[in-house]
Formats: structure tokens, C-alpha cells, sequence
């Protein structure tokens, strides 16, 4: 989780009762709201004023988005002030001058986030999917930080059926999943706390505090990562938000968070994680990818979650001693793990102005397997585009490494104006509970755009399970599938009762975007081959994914935002087409099978897309692009389902 989460939540108390755009503190209130003229500078008054300048020059104001132009500049600037001063430093100092003219260049793209080419008259245009194939899919997963620690005090049933839920075949099927290593010791000096909740986000490391290992610790994480490796999980990361406390490799004596990883502590942190990845393997755990730091900009100093900064100037160095670590590693098992990084929080704001100080070198020197990054600042279209060209740019004429988006949420769903594409900008990150569609369709929208505009090969939700709905489910009957605008985080798929330890509710509540995802996740396996969808032949408001999987089975995603259902026609690829399912996610229906279309003998099919719906379409074909080369599916694989069309 980032930085922003916490600042966020401190916010969020202190205004909540706010209706005024501006707050006494210079914050913009949340949610995305109209901002029609310039605010009072904030923090750094020179960039400020660019912004204004180029606002004048380039007419930002008279573009139908304006709106959103200074609710976004403000409150990025504000939380690039408070978190880590990129932005409070003078012109001229070392932060902030280099990246002033790609700071403006990313305030400038937000004019065009909305964009997009769409059909005039989509009734009149077959869907098709183009010949050329895209990326393989590596995974759809989630990460194991922190409800472990809660479901530790769960019954042993229902700790088991929370795997089943997880990672069977029969729900989420998670094809990849995030073991966070812990940095919390058993006697620090500072410890993770956060409010409210009956355990802490801290992560007992496998190091005491005094520096010794013991690998009986983080018993409830193992549980789940056992689980993970049990159901033949392909893609199980290990991700790392701090050093642990008794390495004293950071800045932070005796912490798991606060402090800044130090130069001369790189190896020591290094032969820490070569010595959990070692051991960890070889107990059995399939390691695919170590990930050394998470969101490395920001030192969690609140000390609300784990967490440490590593300077931009130090992970070139920290990613090649991993490398040369794992290189030379008597451990199959740790040998065979990748590498990834570096977790960078946003795009406009962080990726696309400091990938130039690490990213090119660490490429050069193969030091990492895949380029890893959170999306925190919700980039439009345009930004993703030259955040993709910028991951390109960066490989030196060598082969682009693949991009992994590895954490999004907590994002206000989108309402009103706009609602048929979501709100981008990094405004968005609000306090709310909402397990309807509203959200699960922006989450939608997300994979979409780091699948088609970036050919992402991966795309991770941040936690599986959170404690964050803002009412006990089992007194409260409605409260967990209505919409709380303020209150709570949309930080989970899956949520428990936060007054479990009292009310001895040991439910589950599932939301809308666990089964929206479910369409990523079980549909769309691990080696399937994307091919593009292009939006000029949907209808507005809808964009499409397809992929071939290493079964020989096609299936065609469509998100629809739009309230109106949409029949359109598709041709389906080659000749001899076969429906095998057709599943839809709506506001009434989680999972529901509907009748299947007659495929006519030209191929085409016609589709009815709900209003506020996901609809996943399953065929095979003969004839051109019907075959490719299977390749395993780490056991899980999806043998579609035969069961009787229309029921
Ligand atoms: C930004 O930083 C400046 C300089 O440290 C400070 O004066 C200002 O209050 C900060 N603004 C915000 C919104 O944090
Ligand atoms: C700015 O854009 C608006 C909306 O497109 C337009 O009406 C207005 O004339 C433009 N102003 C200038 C100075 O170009
Ligand atoms: C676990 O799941 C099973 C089957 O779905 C169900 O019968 C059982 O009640 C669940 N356990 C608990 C403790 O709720
Ligand atoms: C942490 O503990 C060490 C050794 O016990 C002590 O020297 C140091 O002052 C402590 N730091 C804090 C912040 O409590
Ligand atoms: C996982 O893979 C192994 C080896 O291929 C297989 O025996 C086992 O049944 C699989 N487990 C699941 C849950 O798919
Ligand atoms: C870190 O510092 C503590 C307190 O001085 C000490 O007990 C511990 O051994 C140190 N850890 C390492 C790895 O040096
Ligand atoms: C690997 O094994 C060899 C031979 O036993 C040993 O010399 C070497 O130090 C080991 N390397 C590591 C990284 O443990
Ligand atoms: C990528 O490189 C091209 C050619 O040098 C350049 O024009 C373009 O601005 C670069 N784009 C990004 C996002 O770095
Ligand atoms: C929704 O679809 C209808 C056609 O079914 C169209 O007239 C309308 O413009 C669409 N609305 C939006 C917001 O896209």
C-alpha cells in the first residue's frame, strides 16, 4: 500500500465534514470534484505558477476536462510536498529542477485523458479481432498483506475455505499471488500501528531483532502462501516493503519502517533475501519473483504500514547484487526466481519523471526480469501510452523487459458526469466503501488500459481481504452491499467483519469486483496470447480484451459502463465457430451463465452486452488463427465448461 493511503486517512479525519474545494491546509478535499479556476499556490509557488502559465499558453481551462486540470495538479502537488519534498525543494535544487519540463509535459497530457476513438454508429460495424497477437498473460493475482494476521484468529474452517475462495478453480483462481516478507522484529523499537483495527500492518520477519532467524515466524502469511503453492499458483511473488528491523540497514534504528535503505547496507539486505528466498525454496515454495522494495520514494515514516525508501541513485546497485546473488546460488529453486522492480507508486509523477535515473542502466546490466509499478496517480490513456514508449525507450536497443502493474486501489468509484469512462487523476484516492458495480466496472476499466495500452503482462489488485467496510456486516444487515462515500477503503475483494474478535463473525463478504476480476482471473490463464479488440468498432462506453488460450479456447471480454444494454455483432475468428460459455457479471447477477447465440455460417455472432455489465464470451474455431502451440497451465488449467447452453 503507498504512502498516499496514509496521508490520505489523516486527511480524510480531519475534513471529512468538508464541502469547500480548498481546506484550511492547502489540501484539496476528495472526492474529484470541479476545481474551475485557480487555486491559491500550493507549497512550491514556481511550479505553481508554470502550471498557471502554461495553462494561459495552452488554453487547458477552455477544454472540456478542465475541470479536473487544478483539482489534479493541486492535490498531487501537495502530496509530493508532504510525502518525500520532490516538489518543495527551489528550482534549481537537485529534485526539482531536472524534472520541471517532464513534470509540465505530464500536467499537459491531462487535457486528453478522456480521448477515445469510438464507433459513430457501432450497430453498423462486426467486432473483430485483429490477426497480429499481443503479450502472453502471465497472471491476474493479489497480495497477502495484512488480513493473514487477521484470519490467524479465524476458525480453522473458515481459514480454509478463505484459500478455496481464493485460489480454487470453482472462485477466484487466482493465478498470482504476493507474499509480503515481513521487517518486523520481536523487540523493535518502533512498530507498525494503525488505528482501529484489531491487528497492526506489520509482517513478522524471519529476523529477530537481534539480527538471529527463525523461520517458525509469520506462521498465518505461510499459511496462505502454502495455500497459494498447494493450488499450483504460477506466479507467487516475494515482496519486500522494508529491511528488517534488526539488520539495521536503514536510517530507522530497530524499525521496520521510517527509514532510508543505506549504501552501506546493500549487501547486508541482499544476503537477508537470498537467505529467506533460499530457504523458502527450498522448503518447496515455486519463488517466480523476488521484488526488493515497494513504493521506494517514501520511508512510511508515519510508521502506518511497513516500509523504507531506497534513493533512485542506489537501485541499480541493489537489483544487480540480487542478481549476482541469485546467479551464484547453490539454491535451484532461489536461482530460478526473477527479478522485478522497483514498485514506484505513480506514473505522471513519479515513473515517467524518475525512470531516466535507474531504469536504463539496471536494463542494460539485466538486472531485473520485469518492470514493476503501481498506478496510484490513475494515469488516462495518453499518460499510459508514454508511460509504455518511456519502459521502450528505456531498453537501449535491447528487447523491452515486460511490465507488471503490481498494486491499485482504493479509488473513489465513478458517478455522474463522465461515469462512462471513470475518473483518472490521482484525486480519485478517496475514503469509500462501495462493493457494487460502480467500482468493480473502473477496476474493469484499469486492466483494460494496462493490458491494451501498455501490454501489461500482469495486473495485481492490491489486498485480497480487508477489515476497511465501515460497519459490522452481522448487526448492520445491508451494510456490506451499500455504498459508504467517506468511510472505509476500497482496498479488498473480499471483507470481513472488522469487529470479528466481538461479534464472532467469521463471514466472508464478497464484492462485485472479486467477480469481475474472476473473469480475468479464471478466464484468461497464465500463457494465453492477447490480441487486440479495437475500440472503433464498440460501442461507446465499452472497451473489449480477447485472448487465445494455451487450450485452443478464445475468449472475448467486453465491459460495458454504459446503464443501456448494447447488441452488437461479432465475427468470430476463422471458420467452424463453437460457443463453449458465455458469463456475465451485472448489478443483479455475480456469475450467471446466459443462452448462447446462434454462430451464423458466416461466423459472426450476435451479442447482447448488459447495461453495467462484464461479458466474457468463450469459443473455439477452425481455420485461421485457431491453433497455437499449447503450453502448460500450472495444473489449473480451464477445461471450459460443457454444460448446457442457456441454462
Ligand atoms: C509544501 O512545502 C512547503 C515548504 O516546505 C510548505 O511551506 C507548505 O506548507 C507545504 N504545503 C503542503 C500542502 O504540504
Ligand atoms: C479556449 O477553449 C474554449 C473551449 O474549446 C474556446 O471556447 C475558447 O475560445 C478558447 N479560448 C482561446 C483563447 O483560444
Ligand atoms: C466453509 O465452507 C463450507 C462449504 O462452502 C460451509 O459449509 C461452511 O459452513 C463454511 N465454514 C464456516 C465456518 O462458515
Ligand atoms: C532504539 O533502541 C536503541 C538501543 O536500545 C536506543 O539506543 C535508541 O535510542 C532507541 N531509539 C528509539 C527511537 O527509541
Ligand atoms: C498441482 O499440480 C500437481 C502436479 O502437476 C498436481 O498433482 C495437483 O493435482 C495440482 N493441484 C491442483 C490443486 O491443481
Ligand atoms: C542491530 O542492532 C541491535 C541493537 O544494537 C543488535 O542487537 C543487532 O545485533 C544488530 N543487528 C545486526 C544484524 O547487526
Ligand atoms: C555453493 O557451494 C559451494 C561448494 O559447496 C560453496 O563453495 C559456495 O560457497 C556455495 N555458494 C553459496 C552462495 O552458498
Ligand atoms: C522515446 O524516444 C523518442 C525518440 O528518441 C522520443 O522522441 C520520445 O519523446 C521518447 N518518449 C518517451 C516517453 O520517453
Ligand atoms: C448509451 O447507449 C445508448 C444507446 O443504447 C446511447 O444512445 C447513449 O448515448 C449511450 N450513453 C452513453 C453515456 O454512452
Amino acid at each position: 500500500m503507498n504512502a498516499i493511503f496514509c496521508l490520505f486517512l489523516a486527511v480524510i479525519r480531519a475534513v471529512n465534514t468538508q464541502t469547500t474545494l480548498l481546506v484550511a491546509n492547502g489540501l484539496p478535499s476528495p472526492p474529484a470534484s470541479v476545481v474551475p479556476f485557480a487555486p491559491q499556490p500550493l507549497g512550491n509557488a514556481a511550479l505553481w505558477q508554470q502550471a498557471i502559465a502554461l495553462d494561459a499558453a495552452e488554453n487547458i481551462t477552455g477544454n472540456h476536462v478542465n475541470q479536473y486540470f487544478y483539482s489534479s495538479v493541486a492535490w498531487w502537488q501537495s502530496l509530493e510536498n508532504s510525502s518525500n519534498s520532490y516538489l518543495s525543494g527551489s528550482l534549481g535544487s537537485t529534485d526539482t529542477g531536472p524534472y520541471m519540463s517532464q513534470l509540465l509535459q505530464a500536467i499537459q497530457n491531462y487535457p486528453t485523458r478522456y480521448d477515445q476513438e469510438q464507433a459513430s454508429d457501432p450497430n453498423q460495424i462486426s467486432i473483430v479481432i485483429t490477426q497480429a497477437p499481443e503479450q502472453t498473460i502471465k497472471s491476474f493475482g493479489a497480495s497477502g498483506a495484512w488480513w493473514p494476521n487477521d484470519l490467524f484468529y479465524f476458525p480453522s474452517e473458515q481459514q480454509q475455505n478463505l484459500s478455496q475462495l481464493l485460489f480454487s478453480k470453482q472462485w477466484l483462481c487466482l493465478s498470482g499471488y504476493r507474499y509480503n516478507m515481513g521487517a518486523t522484529g520481536d523487540h523493535d523499537n518502533v512498530t507498525v500501528r494503525t488505528g482501529g483495527v484489531p491487528v497492526s500492518r506489520g509482517v513478522e520477519s524471519f529476523m529477530n531483532t537481534d539480527g538471529t532467524y527463525d523461520w517458525t515466524r509469520d506462521g498465518p502469511g505461510m499459511y496462505y502462501l502454502r495455500a497459494a503453492e498447494a493450488a499450483n499458483v504460477s506466479s507467487i511473488t516475494f515482496f519486500v516493503n522494508a529491511a528488517p528491523s534488526g539488520l539495521n540497514a536503514t536510517t530507522a534504528f530497530l524499525a521496520p519502517c521510517g527509514g532510508t535503505l543505506k549504501t552501506t547496507e546493500i549487501q547486508a539486505f541482499v544476503k537477508y533475501i537470498e537467505t529467506v528466498l533460499v530457504y523458502w525454496a527450498d522448503q518447496g515454495i515455486t519463488i517466480d519473483y523476488i521484488s526488493p522494495m515497494n513504493e521506494p520514494d517514501d520511508s512510511f515514516s508515519s510508521c502506518g504500514q511497513e516500509g523504507m525508501a531506497v534513493p533512485q541513485s542506489i537501485r541499480t546497485a541493489v537489483f544487480q547484487q540480487i542478481r549476482a546473488a541469485l546467479i551464484a546460488s547453490n539454491s535451484t529453486g532461489a536461482k530460478a526466481a526473477k527479478i522485478m522492480g522497483d514498485e514506484t507508486s505513480q506514473i505522471a509523477s513519479q515513473a515517467l519523471m524518475h525512470y531516466g535515473n535507474w531504469l536504463p542502466e539496471t536494463l542494460t546490466g539485466q538486472y531485473i526480469d520485469a518492470v514493476a509499478v503501481h498506478m496510484y496517480d490513475w494515469p488516462d490513456d495518453a499518460t499510459l501510452l508514454n508511460y509504455g514508449q518511456l519502459v521502450r525507450n528505456s531498453s537501449a536497443g535491447g528487447s523491452p523487459p515486460p511490465v507488471k502493474m503490481t498494486e491499485i486501489s482504493s479509488f473513489q468509484s465513478a458517478s455522474g458526469m463522465r461515469s462512462e469512462w471513470g475518473w483518472t487523476g490521482p484525486s480519485i484516492m478517496s475514503a469509500q466503501y462501495d462493493p457494487t458495480m460502480s467500482s468493480a466496472l473502473d477496476l474493469a476499466r484499469m486492466i483494460w488500459q494496462w493490458l491494451t495500452l501498455v501490454n501489461a503482462e500482469s495486473f495485481d489488485w492490491w489486498t485480497a481481504v480487508s477489515t476497511m467496510i465501515p460497519c459490522s456486516p452481522s448487526t448492520t444487515t445491508s451494510c456490506a452491499t451499500t455504498i459508504n462515500n467517506g468511510n472505509g477503503w476500497n482496498d479488498a475483494l473480499i471483507y470481513i467483519d472488522p469487529d470479528y474478535q466481538t461479534t464472532k463473525d467469521y463471514n466472508f463478504y464478497l464484492t462485485k469486483r472479486f467477480w469481475v476480476f474472476r473473469h480475468f482471473t479464471r478466464l484468461h490463464r497464465p500463457g494465453s496470447v492477447r490480441y487486440d479488440i479495437s475500440n472503433e468498432v464498440l460501442p461507446y462506453g465499452t472497451v473489449a480484451v480477447a485472448s487465445l488460450g494455451t487450450n485452443n479456447v478464445w475468449q472475448a471480454t467486453f465491459i460495458n459502463r454504459n446503464s443501456t444494454a448494447q447488441i452488437v455483432t461479432m465475427n468470430l475468428p476463422g471458420t467452424g465457430g463453437r460457443i463453449q460459455r458465455l458469463i456475465v457479471t451485472t448489478d443483479d447477477v455475480d456469475w450467471g451463465n446466459v443462452e448462447w447465440p446462434r454462430v451464423a455460417s458466416n461466423n459472426d455472432i450476435s451479442l447482447k452486452l448488459p447495461g453495467r455489465g462484464v461479458l466474457t464470451v468463450q469459443f473455439s474455431v477452425s481455420g485461421p488463427l485457431a491453433e497455437r502451440q499449447a503450453v502448460t497451465d500450472g495444473g489449473q488449467s480451464g477445461v471450459p465448461s460443457t454444460s448446457t447452453a442457456g441454462t
